[in-house]
């Protein structure tokens, strides 16, 4: 069995996760962690538990040392990636719903207005934080749209969603669960006030998230006040770190295969492929955690009920049994089935709003900029859970 731990990495996994888990596939991949838990790191193992109903996501047990009664607990188990039916089902439908593929083309002319916006403030720039200056900036406005926060109140959205994740970490510090039971606190402070709004002037029921929400389905049960206030902080979270991560990463991915960039720009139809591979490559989520709620055999060990399960994405999207030189970043990679997006019963609701800002972001930047280059050292976000860059300085030119 190797020695490796979530809670305390080696000193190198932040910068380069890949080898160490390439060890843990090759040689333990259902290693087991201090706490009695498992980390799988092969692809089939991690497709299969996604896939069994005897792996529950609800983590009233699990979270109940790391968060005490806190908001944050509040929060957590409430939000319905971390819930089982019935509270799972009710939420999700009402969510999907105001996700069809009709309602993503119509969300796409705005995402394309606004790119078009940011690529005439950076050429004008020539230097910026790829990070702050255009990848945050889109998913902000798409998931400030799909729950039609007013643009002045958009602020401080990004700094509450980065609190209350953090708290997600395997070994989150006291002062980031200070920080992350604030942001609930001063999260739900401000949803009262725009839920009140919305209940006095509603929405359109078939494309505003916190208007289906707070109606719920037509003829079925409405959610608590707990439940609503929760699961819009939960959708206001899900799009935002993640998509900007995706187009963060993204471009890192670009600027470090120069060969694969040039090919984009020649072949611009390969860009939604380019993005899969993007998510196969550093996927913005690396965990996901399940609970068994009865034994299940994995890689030829019986796991007991009970049995925590943390999934590592980054390791199943890199399995060579599944991936042919997984750590190739192919921009014409097909197929791609990666697990980035998670499978199953919780698998991503967004993830086509998530590639289509990813394609419409890569394919505007590349047409508008023949000359994109690293600016200084990129500095990573150093979590486990979450993959991405804090600033990524860049350099633009349009000869
Ligand atoms: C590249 C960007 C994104 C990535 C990598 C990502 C990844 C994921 C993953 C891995 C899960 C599954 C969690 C689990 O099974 O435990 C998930 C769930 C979810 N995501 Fe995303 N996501 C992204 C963008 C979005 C966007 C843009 C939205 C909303 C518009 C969204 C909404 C959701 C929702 C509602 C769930 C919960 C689904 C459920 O529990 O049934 N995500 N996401």
């Amino acid at each position: 069995m190797l020695d490796f731990e979530l809670t305390r990495p080696p000193a190198d996994f932040i910068d380069n996760p890949y080898p160490h888990y390439a060890r843990l596939r090759e040689r333990d991949p259902v290693h087991a962690m201090e706490g009695g838990g498992v980390l799988l790191t092969r692809y089939d193992d991690a497709l299969a538990v996604y896939r069994d109903a005897r792996a529950s996501s609800d983590k009233k047990i699990e979270f109940k040392p790391k968060f005490g009664d806190s908001p944050l607990y509040e929060h957590h188990t409430t939000s319905l990636v971390f819930s089982d039916p019935p509270l799972h089902t009710r939420v999700r439908r009402l969510i999907t719903g105001a996700l069809s593929q009709r309602a993503i083309a119509r969300m796409e002319s705005d995402v394309a207005a606004l790119v078009t916006k940011l690529l005439d403030r950076i050429a004008e720039k020539r230097e910026i934080d790829f990070i702050e200056e255009f990848a945050a900036q889109i998913p902000i406005e798409v998931i400030g749209n799909l729950l039609d926060v007013p643009r002045a109140e958009r602020g401080p959205l990004r700094g509450w969603s980065l609190a209350i994740l953090s708290g997600l970490e395997p070994a989150p510090t006291p002062e980031m669960l200070e920080r992350g039971n604030r942001a609930v606190r001063e999260f739900i402070a401000y949803l009262e006030i725009l839920i009140g709004e919305r209940r006095r002037k509603p929405g359109d029921y078939e494309s505003d998230v916190l208007t289906r929400l707070i109606q719920g389905e037509k003829d079925g049960e409405r959610l608590t006040e707990s439940e609503l206030c929760h699961n819009c902080i939960f959708m206001l979270n899900a799009g935002h770190e993640t998509t900007t991560n995706l187009i963060g990463n993204g471009m890192w991915l670009l600027l470090a295969h120069p060969a694969e960039m040039a090919r984009l720009r020649a072949e611009a139809a390969l860009v939604p492929s380019a993005v899969e591979e993007m998510l196969r490559c550093e996927g913005p989520i690396q965990l996901n955690n399940r609970r068994l709620t009865a034994p299940m055999a994995l890689g030829g060990k019986d796991l007991p009920a009970g049995t925590s399960i943390t999934i590592a994405i980054g390791a199943a999207n890199r399995d060579p049994a599944q991936f042919p030189d997984p750590d190739r970043f192919d921009a014409a990679r097909d197929p791609n089935r990666h697990v980035a997006f998670g499978q199953g019963a919780h698998a991503c609701s967004g993830m086509n709003v998530a590639r289509m800002e990813g394609r419409v972001a890569f394919s505007r930047l590349l047409a508008r900029f023949p000359r994109i280059e690293l600016a200084g050292a990129p500095e990573r976000d150093r979590r486990v859970r979450f993959r991405g860059f804090r600033r990524l300085p860049v350099r633009v030119g349009e000869r």
